[in-house]
């Protein structure tokens, strides 16, 4: 019999970002569920997502709910709001987050100068994040530094992702999520490192403008 795959909520994921995972995660057989403050939007997203990978022959199984009940429902839950919201949004969803995985995609990205490194106190979101939720929930930080567009394109991706966590088993986990959706995914350190990643966004912003592009990174050197 096939392992069962787990259920991944994506919180945020009727947005830029989120919806780009949510359609590979689902495309890869994963069961999805979209979390949102609105049940109707969260359910609008799946019915979205299910009628875009069903043009691909792809039965797949994305549901909606809200952002509590989603983060209930999934075995590893992705985080994928806008800064000025990230501590909000998991403050509301805490106690179901103890003992899983929770993936941060946050950017701390501070408009308008989006284009400048500029990280909060205690180093990143992603540290801010694990010092919210404390030690029994699996942080790991990952994917700032892809574009939206891209993942939704759902096209081969030869963007690298760079993936930080203390529990270094999690992060093996999310690196395995990185290939279904089609990436390479590099641990890349500890959580403190993922000020590294954040920081990154900014610089790929300055060259988005400069070239008229989405760039994105690449870990050249590897056999
Ligand atoms: N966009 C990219 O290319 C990209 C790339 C790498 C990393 N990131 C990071 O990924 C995260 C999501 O980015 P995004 O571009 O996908 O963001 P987004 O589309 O602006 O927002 C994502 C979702 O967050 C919720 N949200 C928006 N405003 C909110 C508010 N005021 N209060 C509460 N919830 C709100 C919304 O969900 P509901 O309305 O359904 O609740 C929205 O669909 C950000 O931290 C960003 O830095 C983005």
């Amino acid at each position: 019999m096939d392992k069962q795959l787990p259920v991944i909520a994506v919180l945020g994921g009727t947005g830029a970002l989120g919806f780009g995972l949510v359609l590979r995660w689902a495309l890869a057989g994963y069961p999805v569920v979209i979390g949102s403050r609105s049940l109707e939007s969260a359910q609008d997203a799946a019915e979205r997502a299910r009628a875009i990978l069903a043009e691909r022959g792809v039965r797949a199984e994305v549901g909606g709910l809200t952002n509590a009940e989603a983060a209930a429902k999934g075995q590893l839950v992705a985080v994928t709001v806008p800064y000025a919201q990230q501590q909000a949004i998991l403050s509301a969803v805490a106690p179901a987050l103890a003992g899983k995985i929770v993936i941060d995609t946050t950017v701390p990205l501070m408009p308008p100068r989006v284009g400048t490194v500029q990280l909060p106190a205690g180093g990143s979101s992603a540290v801010a994040a694990q010092a919210l939720l404390g030690d029994t929930v699996r942080l790991v930080s990952a994917f700032q530094n892809v574009a939206a567009d891209k993942l939704q394109g759902l096209e081969p991706l030869d963007c690298d992702i760079l993936v930080t966590g203390n529990d270094k088993e999690a992060c093996t986990a999310v690196i395995e999520l990185v290939r279904q959706a089609g990436m390479r995914g590099y641990y890349a350190g500890p959580l403190a490192n993922a000020a590294a990643a954040e920081a990154l966004t900014s610089v790929l912003i300055t060259i988005n403008r400069q070239f008229k592009c989405q760039a994105g990174i690449q870990i050249t050197g590897i056999a």
